[in-house]
């Protein structure tokens, strides 16, 4: 059965969720699922706006040939040229064989680089900024190179102002019927998705997001349809707002992360022993993560909502513990600016991991380390003076920050 559903008079959500795939980009969890947004105007004209991933194909299919209602496809607009959006086209040439695919120069390079099926006679060429009138609604493309490949384009409907915004408030966390923002409890079901999916997906591009957004409309959007999650037609500015400081790297809140990497429990004992001295100093919702236990995807982006980081980790085979390793590294990769840090290292014989996490940390932009400390195999009396003074300067910092 289809499961189309209307969102203005003429434009309708024929996109379909998946709870059964494991791991987005066969990387992320998603134990909500994930939804693969895509819009379809029935106008003078019919244009689609992008596809869906394969793993939802015979609804989506089923739900674009139900809305169709037997006209034919004239546009299908790819704002976005990734598998997770396009794996339906060469299915809806071979149905539609006279459809218009609208895309930019790259689009139709990375479709050859994808797919074989000769669509040279159904490709249409557009340029930033180029108008597409369908009747009632005429849709404009804004290019926004990496936000989040380099053929993104977001495409803005002009006469009821509604933003395409591809992967861009996008979210993992599959729809059930209640495809708006406003028809869900947004903050406690989809706000930290939200965030794990701009910050692991997008966050590498804070720049890229902030020079589309610099050409868009923002105040003349009514409406934003991503390619991921629900739809914004009200508290737009509310997730504006989120955007921007995601984009900038600008922590949500002075508040405090601390991830660890523990092979016996020693480790973990240490930051135990920060966190309670933090705790007694008025810092409260310290997030602890083991990262042999969380997915790193989870500490991202926490790291990406808090402005402190504790991290915590033994010397494995003369190098840093291979998960605190890799949490650093991707959170390097990912452009991570303006924190503040602590480092807790421990060793028995010879000590890397302290050295390999300041020697990381430090090439942060805007970021700083405000304590570093190492232990021999576990915290003993001679460490208390050093965690203690650790923990000082951490909660100054903090609550300092929480004034300003
Ligand atoms: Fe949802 Fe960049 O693909």
């Amino acid at each position: 059965m289809h499961t189309i559903q209307s969102i203005t008079e003429q434009l309708y959500w024929v996109g379909s969720s998946d709870r059964r795939l494991e791991r987005f980009e066969n990387l992320f969890p998603i134990p909500q699922g994930v939804s693969f947004n895509s819009y379809l105007f029935l106008d003078t004209k019919t244009a689609l706006l992008d596809t869906v991933d394969s793993s939802v194909s015979q609804q989506y299919l089923e739900n674009v040939t139900h809305a169709l209602g037997g006209r034919k496809l004239d546009y299908l607009v790819i704002n976005h040229m990734e598998p997770d959006h396009c794996a339906n086209i060469e299915e809806l040439v071979r149905r539609y064989p006279e459809v218009l695919l609208v895309g930019n120069k790259k689009t139709f390079q990375f479709f050859r680089q994808f797919y074989t099926l000769d669509i040279e006679k159904n490709q249409y060429l557009v340029n930033e900024c180029d108008i597409l009138d369908i009747g009632n609604h005429k849709l404009q493309f804004f290019f926004a190179p990496m936000v989040h490949w380099p053929e993104v384009m977001l495409t803005y409907e002009k006469t009821e102002q509604i933003l395409f915004s591809a992967d861009a408030f996008g979210t993992f966390g599959a729809l059930g019927g209640n495809i708006f923002a406003d028809e869900l409890d947004f903050d406690r079901y989809f706000l930290d998705e939200t965030r794990r999916y701009y910050a692991n997906i997008i966050g590498k591009f804070g720049a890229q997001v902030q020079a589309a957004f610099s050409k868009l409309p923002l105040s003349s959007i009514s409406m934003i349809c991503p390619l991921h999650g629900p739809i914004w037609r009200k508290d737009i500015p509310y997730i504006l707002e989120k955007y921007e400081r995601w984009s900038t790297y600008t922590p949500e809140r002075q508040g405090l992360v601390i991830a660890y990497a523990s092979m016996y429990g020693n480790t973990e004992s240490a930051v135990q022993y920060l966190a309670k001295l933090l705790s007694e100093r008025g810092i409260h919702d310290i997030r602890m993560f083991d990262v042999s236990r969380t997915h790193l995807s989870y500490i991202v982006s926490e790291v990406w909502k808090n402005s402190h980081l504790v991290v915590a980790s033994p010397t494995y085979n003369m190098h840093l513990y291979s998960g605190m390793a890799n949490l650093l590294d991707d959170l390097v990769a990912l452009g991570l600016k303006n924190r503040k840090f602590a480092i807790i290292g421990n060793h028995t014989w010879a000590s890397a991991a302290k050295k390999s996490m300041e020697e990381t940390l430090s090439s942060v932009k805007g970021g700083e380390v405000l304590a570093s400390m190492d232990i021999r195999s576990s915290l003993k009396e001679d460490d208390l003076a050093e965690i203690t003074a650790m923990a000082d300067t951490l909660a100054a910092s903090i609550l300092e920050g929480r004034k300003s």
